[in-house]
């Protein structure tokens, strides 16, 4: 099996996965919503105390697991980007550690792969002993090439998979991220962190207790704009400005709707922006097949998207692009809402792939850095 390590950002966790059929043994993670909620958002050097403590601490429980025996354990997983510097930092010492101790090899592995592969965890740590399940998880290789939408708390991006080597960056945001725009509305409304499910909470509420009357409206980002790109820091300023002008303190009525009105113009941005995407993979399928244009919104070649990242577990934006995918013939998958956002299962299930591969990372030259590095993702000019 493989031990996996993730500490990009404000979660530590560590995972067991199979190596045979990348099924999930054992995980564990530990947030730092709590310590971080009063700043607003994360704060590395609060982050990166806080994994030195905690990493060791759940990888106590880890050994407890597995009866104090780690030689069932064949290499060591780690993400080393993209991420904050000081908190990469920490889980990449503890895997050099375990790899020592252990006599087995690094795995490196992109943050962005694992929100990838989240969608193809196996989790068989609830099933009864003997560990089998029954139904098959999703195979990658019948996915292929798979549409990504990625949106978590530094990511806003449309991938296009065609294996796991290949991986084309088609889109991404011009400044913000999605995640990122919930967390500072968030801030301006002094709701706390992470922004994402509080503001999605006040949504529905501005839904259930005020169904006649209009959310506060906010512009459609680059409504007009025919590129597919992102960009969410015109939207966060429209709301500053919309709060300037409402008497404080802010009702509930206010409040709620401000974050139905906000939720609605990002979702619906993000919503445009695909079917832009689709759109132009329907051109694509026109070029090579010299077919005459079809009535049909559908495209012959791309029949998966998915959507993955923290702030995949929107369900207003799941029910925006299921609508969407629908009307194009595509089909939508999602990963299992645990493992949506930042954990060690992901990057056991990339480190599986990696393994398979013989692809390992001597510990001299194994380094983290806070974006992705040439190789990981590239320009669909040269894959499509
Ligand atoms: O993937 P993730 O756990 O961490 C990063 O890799 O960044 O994503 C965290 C981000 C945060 O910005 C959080 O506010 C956002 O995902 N998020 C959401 C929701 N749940 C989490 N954003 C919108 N709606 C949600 N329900
Ligand atoms: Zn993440």
């Amino acid at each position: 099996m493989i031990l996996s390590i993730e500490s990009s950002c404000d979660d530590s966790s560590l995972a067991l996965t199979r190596i045979d059929d990348g099924a999930l043994l054992y995980h564990i993670k530990i947030s730092q919503d709590e310590a971080h909620s009063t700043y607003g958002g994360i704060v590395p050097e609060i982050a990166s105390r806080l994994h030195a403590q905690r990493l060791p601490e759940i990888l106590e429980k880890l050994k407890i697991f597995l009866h104090n025996d780690l030689s069932p354990i064949k290499a060591i997983a780690v993400t080393t980007r993209p991420g904050l510097s000081v908190t990469l930092i920490e889980g990449l010492m503890m895997a050099k550690t375990l790899c020592l101790g252990l006599n087995v090899p690094l795995i490196c592995v992109n943050h962005l792969k694992g929100h990838i592969y989240s969608l193809f965890i196996k989790d068989e740590t609830n099933a009864p002993l003997p560990r089998t399940i029954e139904s098959t998880p999703l195979n990658p290789q019948s996915l292929l090439p798979l549409g990504i939408l990625l949106v978590s708390g530094g990511h806003t991006q449309i991938l296009k998979m065609y294996d796991f080597n290949h991986i084309a960056l088609i889109a991404q945001t011009l400044d913000d991220s999605f995640g990122e725009s919930f967390d500072k509305v968030a801030k301006y409304l002094g709701l706390g962190y992470p922004g994402g499910p509080i503001i999605e909470s006040y949504a529905r509420t501005f839904k259930g207790q005020y169904p006649h009357l209009r959310a506060q409206h906010f512009p459609i980002p680059l409504a007009r704009n025919k590129k597919v790109q992102f960009s969410f820091s015109g939207l966060k300023n429209a709301v500053r400005l919309a709060l300037q002008d409402l008497p404080k303190p802010l009702s509930e009525a206010n409040m709620a709707s401000i974050c139905a009105g906000f939720q609605e113009a990002a979702c619906h941005h993000i919503t445009q922006k695909c079917e832009l995407f689709f759109k132009e993979q329907k051109k694509q399928d026109l070029k090579h097949s010299g077919l005459a244009e079809d009535s049909k919104e559908r495209c012959a070649h791309l029949k998966h998207f998915a959507i993955v990242g923290g702030a995949s577990a929107n369900s207003t934006l799941r029910e925006k692009l299921a609508q969407l995918c629908a009307q194009y013939d595509i089909t939508l998958h999602l990963a299992p809402l645990a493992f949506c956002a930042d954990n060690a299962a992901m990057i056991g299930r990339v480190g599986v792939e990696h393994y398979k591969m013989g692809d390992f990372t001597p510990l001299f030259s194994a380094q983290i850095a806070p974006k992705s590095i040439e190789g990981d993702f590239m320009a669909d000019s040269i894959l499509g």
